[in-house]
């Protein structure tokens, strides 16, 4: 019995993350901007694991906020670097910029995980240690047209023989925000939908921005609009508000779709508040990024990319 229990317990040592607190690593960790709602639970999720289910001592742990502006972020690289972390965990403020960081890094000797934000298929080519991690965000935009697909009047609600849209997109330097954009409407111009683009702007993943943007949208075009898509779901919640401000009813006379799944969303399309959402797994995300990062960190060469499945949210 004692046996048996000893190797139970030593399957569940070598099941969880674990590493030997003598061995830990010192990591340096940056992300984007802090006022990001998805990168908030990102980021907090991340840390846990490393502390709580890794066993990584808080003060090897270094995460600092990118506040949206590159030339800081890359001084809190070169910061890591001087310091002689163990291994870069970055959510970059412009991925364009992840060449510089892959050569400074790989001079250096220290690995990389990138997260979120996907560097060009050219920089990921480059030498060195480094990876990414992340969900392929065509994904996403082909769930948010396929549940505009799924519904009866599929997204038609005026009757022309269109969905007229609107497409309120986040910072376009991000692939998230590009691919998002093309593949909503690609999944419905591949089902046979003629489609109408009424208005399309960036609100740059913001809620505040999000709702002034369909607020303009929907006075401009009024009852033209049959669905607002965002390319995630903070822009959706600052929607929402316009749209009943606007008098406008969704699932009755408009849908409005996001992308992400967090919380408050998902309560939403419960309620009808929504017409649907995407997961964007944070938490299967985090969790690679950091396994990534610890056997980086132990010597091993990474995979180039490591992906996590979106998951389509309807009521
Ligand atoms: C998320 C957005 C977030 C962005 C930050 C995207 O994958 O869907 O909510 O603002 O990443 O880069």
């Amino acid at each position: 019995m004692k046996k048996i229990l000893a190797i139970l317990m030593a399957m569940m040592i070598l099941a969880t993350c674990s590493v030997a607190m003598a061995d830990a690593p010192k990591i340096g960790i940056t992300i984007y901007q802090f006022a990001d709602n998805f990168m908030t639970l990102y980021r907090e999720e991340l840390v846990r694991y490393l502390t709580e289910d890794c066993g990584i001592p808080a003060e090897n742990i270094t995460v600092m906020d990118g506040k949206n502006d590159q030339a800081e972020q890359s001084n809190q690289i070169d910061a890591f670097i001087a310091d002689n972390v163990d291994v870069m965990i970055l959510n970059m403020v412009q991925s364009s910029s992840a060449a510089a960081v892959i050569q400074k890094a790989d001079a250096a000797g220290i690995p990389v995980v990138f997260i979120n934000r996907e560097p060009s298929a050219e920089d990921m080519a480059l030498n060195g240690n480094f990876c990414y991690v992340g969900a392929d965000a065509r994904q996403s935009g082909t769930m948010q047209g396929n549940i505009v697909l799924a519904a009866e009047n599929k997204g038609d609600f005026n009757g022309n023989g269109a969905v007229d849209y609107v497409m309120i997109m986040g910072d376009p330097e991000n692939v998230d925000a590009q691919y998002r954009t093309e593949f909503s409407v690609k999944a419905l111009t591949d089902a046979g939908l003629t489609v109408n683009e009424l208005f399309k702007q960036r609100g740059d993943w913001d809620q505040t921005k999000g709702q002034e943007l369909a607020a303009t949208a929907l006075t401009q075009f009024g009852n033209d609009v049959d669905v607002i898509f965002c390319n995630n779901d903070a822009m959706a919640l600052g929607a929402y508000q316009a749209i009943v401000d606007a008098g406008r009813v969704v699932g009755e006379d408009i849908m409005l779709l996001g992308v992400d799944a967090l919380a408050e969303c998902v309560e939403m399309v419960n309620e009808g508040k929504m017409t649907g959402t995407v997961l964007n797994d944070h938490v299967g995300q985090s969790h690679t990024a950091a396994d990534a990062a610890l056997k980086a960190a132990a010597g091993e060469t990474l995979e180039k990319y490591y992906w996590v499945d979106y998951v389509m949210v309807t009521k």
